[in-house]
């Protein structure tokens, strides 16, 4: 295969897009001059932190056109669902929320409503659409996110809905405005897309080649966040520690660590996702000598039996991966390690399911995102022989969240009466009165505590116990957010 050259966005092409920005920015001054009326948009976001990301970037988009945010679709003059195709279930959630939208455009003509993110990178879902939900006005894709004002523009003025989808594999847009959700921690895209294609995954095909961003670039906006104040970033990716071998420059996701390690005021360092393929002794080591990058690593290893993993395509064994977690474990005793695993891939019997539950109880993960195989159209599982019965899959899904809960709890147990430096969020959604933070380790931690705020970084001593959570008290404040 040969190499294709990163395709950057020009300067000229964002400058169009930003006049037209300020197009519908002054038409809509000009409407609230005359009737008083604000303009409100409303973004769905599904799926993963990379259409968070995306959210951010279209949010901030709206917000220079002159649009407020809103949770309410009656307040609505644009409501955006940003598509996640991962699994099935996303995609069956998404087709009931456009579906209950039809009568409210009936009432509200003028109410444009919009689909993009990856599912609408697949061709089935784009005809769905516009066959099923003819209310929706547009549709756009991953890779066109910065011609959104053009589309948008365009679209209230067509009949139809108007479909603008990229195929382009290597673009890279630099300097999107963005609305960032949180001011304290923010999250950092360092490379785009995937060439890994795991046998049961869409996410290379509707995500594009990877690709990553130039260091200064990422540098430089980690530098800008912490004069804002932001003190955790994450940087992300589909596989962030392949970082660099695009740019033939000799930059690796190890050094790429060091130099945000750096970067003064931003006190804590995240990254998702790693593949262990690509975890290095370098980066191992980068993780340990970073002092601002936390003890947690996220190692998806998806399978135990190596049938299955060779099946999967993730070219690694089960004893390659068990020997790169006890070198990580070495290297740092207290790390937390999170994974993903897949339950009932194709060819899954009940002695291959054993050897996912052995590599459970061998690394004891302090939490596992746990999924059921979803057969996803035009990926080479779906068309594998073997498709597991669902309840076969469901009983083995089961089975494993109790093996996985007691490990998370036990190893929670080992937090209590301990004293954690804390990175408060802010009041918990469920009680005001209590606020929620993350450990390094990267736990969640609920706790009582007067006069913090959000962005603060404080020691709370544990004091209860969960399988998901912590619980504890406010001991000390240690920075507060300036
Ligand atoms: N690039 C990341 C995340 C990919 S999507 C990684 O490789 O880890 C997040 C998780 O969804 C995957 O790790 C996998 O466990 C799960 N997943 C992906 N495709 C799936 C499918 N077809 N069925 C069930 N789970 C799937
Ligand atoms: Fe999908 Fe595999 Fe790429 Fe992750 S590494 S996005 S699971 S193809
Ligand atoms: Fe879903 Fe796309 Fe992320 S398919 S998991 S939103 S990259």
């Amino acid at each position: 295969m040969t190499k294709k050259e990163n395709t950057y966005i020009l300067p000229e092409e964002l400058a169009r897009q930003n006049e037209i920005i300020q197009r519908i920015n002054r038409n809509n001054e000009n409407e609230y001059n005359s009737s008083g009326k604000k303009k409100f948009a409303r973004i769905i976001t599904y799926g993963c932190q990379q259409n968070n990301s995306d959210s951010e970037k279209l949010k901030g988009i709206l917000k220079n056109m002159g649009y407020n945010q809103t949770d309410d679709n009656e307040k609505a003059d644009v409501i955006l669902f940003n598509t996640c195709c991962v699994r099935e279930n996303a995609e069956l959630k998404l087709y009931g929320n456009i579906g209950a939208l039809k009568n409210l455009k009936l009432s509200r003509p003028e109410l444009i409503i919009g689909v993009c993110g990856c599912m609408m990178q697949q061709k089935h879902a784009v005809e769905m659409i516009k066959k099923k939900y003819r209310h929706v006005d547009l549709i756009f894709g991953t890779h066109n996110i910065y011609k959104f004002p053009e589309i948008f523009e365009k679209a209230f003025h067509e009949k139809c809905t108007l479909v603008d989808i990229m195929d382009c594999e290597g673009v890279i847009v630099e300097n999107l405005p963005v609305d960032r959700e949180e001011k304290h921690k923010a999250w950092v895209t360092i490379m785009y897309g995937c060439n890994n294609f795991c046998s049961y995954c869409i996410v290379p095909y509707v995500r594009g080649r990877e690709r990553s961003r130039k260091p200064e670039n990422v540098v430089d906006e980690i530098y800008k966040l912490a004069e804002g104040g932001c003190k955790e970033v994450t940087l992300l990716g589909q596989n962030v520690n392949s970082y660099g071998k695009d740019l033939g420059i000799n930059i690796d996701f190890a050094d790429l660590l060091y130099k945000v390690n750096e970067i003064e005021g931003i006190e804590r360092i995240r990254f998702m996702t790693s593949h262990p393929k690509d975890l290095s002794d370098k980066l191992i080591l980068a993780i340990k000598e970073c002092n601002k990058v936390c003890e947690h690593l996220h190692l998806p290893f998806q399978a135990g039996s190596n049938k299955i993993l060779k099946s999967m395509n993730r070219v690694y064994t089960k004893e390659e991966y068990l020997e790169k977690v006890s070198k990580v474990k070495k290297a740092m005793p207290n790390i937390a390690l999170t994974t993903d695993i897949i339950v009932g891939f194709p060819g899954e019997s009940a002695i291959d399911f054993e050897e996912t539950l052995d590599v459970v109880r061998k690394v004891r993960f302090d939490q596992a995102f746990t999924f059921i195989y979803s057969k996803r159209e035009g990926t080479p599982a779906a068309r594998m022989e073997n498709q597991i019965r669902e309840d076969e899959k469901h009983k083995n899904f089961d089975r494993l969240i109790e093996v996985q809960n007691q490990i998370s709890r036990n190893i929670n147990e080992g937090y209590r009466g301990n004293v954690y430096e804390v990175l408060v969020d802010g009041p918990s959604k469920t009680n005001k009165d209590i606020l929620t933070g993350r450990t390094r380790t990267g736990k969640i931690i609920n706790f009582e505590g007067k006069d913090t705020n959000i962005g603060d970084l404080v020691n709370v001593k544990v004091t209860g116990v969960f399988s998901w959570s912590l619980h504890g008290e406010l001991i000390e404040n240690i920075k507060s957010q300036s």
